[in-house]
């Protein structure tokens, strides 16, 4: 994946962390020429990547990854929000949101983050917002920045919601730090809280990876990432009940993510 995970292909690259310098020594040379050509190269590519190597999860020792994500966000709220122009990228995606959805309509942001842009955007629109995301800084941050929506500090996998009462379920690069196992269960039950001939729009991975960034967006903290392919996220969402209306790839870097609109068909479709 792009952004969010590693570039295509990845090699193994070994527990290293860092960049080998000892501190109070002076780099030698070649060291000081590498780092040079790495910059080089890195700078034709996403932020996210260019910061550490992103490491495959076998090479980092990582026993309870949604806490590592969580205390990533903790961390990285604001980081986050100023490296991707999500404002511009979703502009889009949320004006054909609104034109499937009614005037003052239910949406669930799930993996809301800071609020900005989807809660902030959906709720000044009219529509009433509800955003849940892990991250206890993230949700602090969506109550200031968007005190018009409802948010609640909770794991995507355990919140609860009474069957059909969203017309939209929005999750933006949010299922992609789920444990994979755990994300069939999690579609199962977005597709519970649709109402029917609601909507799902959620990005997913595009290939499929599992690992961890031990620096990411240069913010000092761990992240990680778990998410199948394409191919395979059309299938859970389809066994979840849901018709899958659209998928399109959204390039990054040299690597990118699906977008899916899935509907909860309506009784006789
Ligand atoms: C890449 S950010 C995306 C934020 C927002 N959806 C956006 O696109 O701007 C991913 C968000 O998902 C949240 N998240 C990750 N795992 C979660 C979980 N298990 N339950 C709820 N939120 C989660 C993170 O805390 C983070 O705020």
């Amino acid at each position: 994946m792009g952004r969010r995970g590693p570039p295509p292909g990845l090699a193994p690259t070994g527990p290293v962390v860092g960049d080998g310098a000892q501190p109070g020594h002076p780099r030698p040379h070649a060291q000081r020429r590498r780092r040079r050509e790495r910059r080089r190269t890195d700078a034709r590519k996403p932020f996210a990547e260019r910061t550490r190597p992103q490491l495959p999860c076998s090479a980092v020792d990582i026993d309870d990854p949604k806490d590592v994500v969580r205390r990533g966000y903790d961390a990285l709220s604001r980081h986050y929000e100023q490296s991707y122009a999500t404002e511009t990228k979703y502009q889009p995606w949320l004006g054909a949101l609104q034109e499937r959805i009614p005037p003052a309509a239910t949406v669930l942001d799930l993996g809301c983050g800071c609020g900005v842009p989807v809660a902030r955007a959906l709720a000044s629109a009219g529509h009433r917002v509800t955003g849940v995301d892990i991250s206890g800084e993230q949700i602090r941050r969506a109550r200031e920045l968007v005190p018009e929506a409802e948010f609640r500090q909770a794991d995507a996998t355990a919140v609860e919601f009474p069957a059909a009462s969203f017309d939209a379920v929005v999750s933006l690069y949010a299922l992609i730090h789920l444990p994979l196992a755990e994300q069939p269960p999690l579609l199962a039950r977005i597709a519970t809280w649709l109402r029917p001939g609601g909507w799902l729009l959620a990005t997913t991975g595009h290939t499929a990876w599992t690992g961890a960034n031990d620096n990411w967006l240069g913010g000092g903290a761990t992240m990680w990432w778990s998410h199948a392919d394409a191919a395979t996220y059309r299938d859970w969402l389809t066994r979840a009940g849901l018709t899958v209306e659209g998928e399109e790839f959204v390039p990054e870097g040299d690597s990118g993510h699906a977008l899916f609109w899935a509907r909860r068909p309506v009784a006789g479709e």
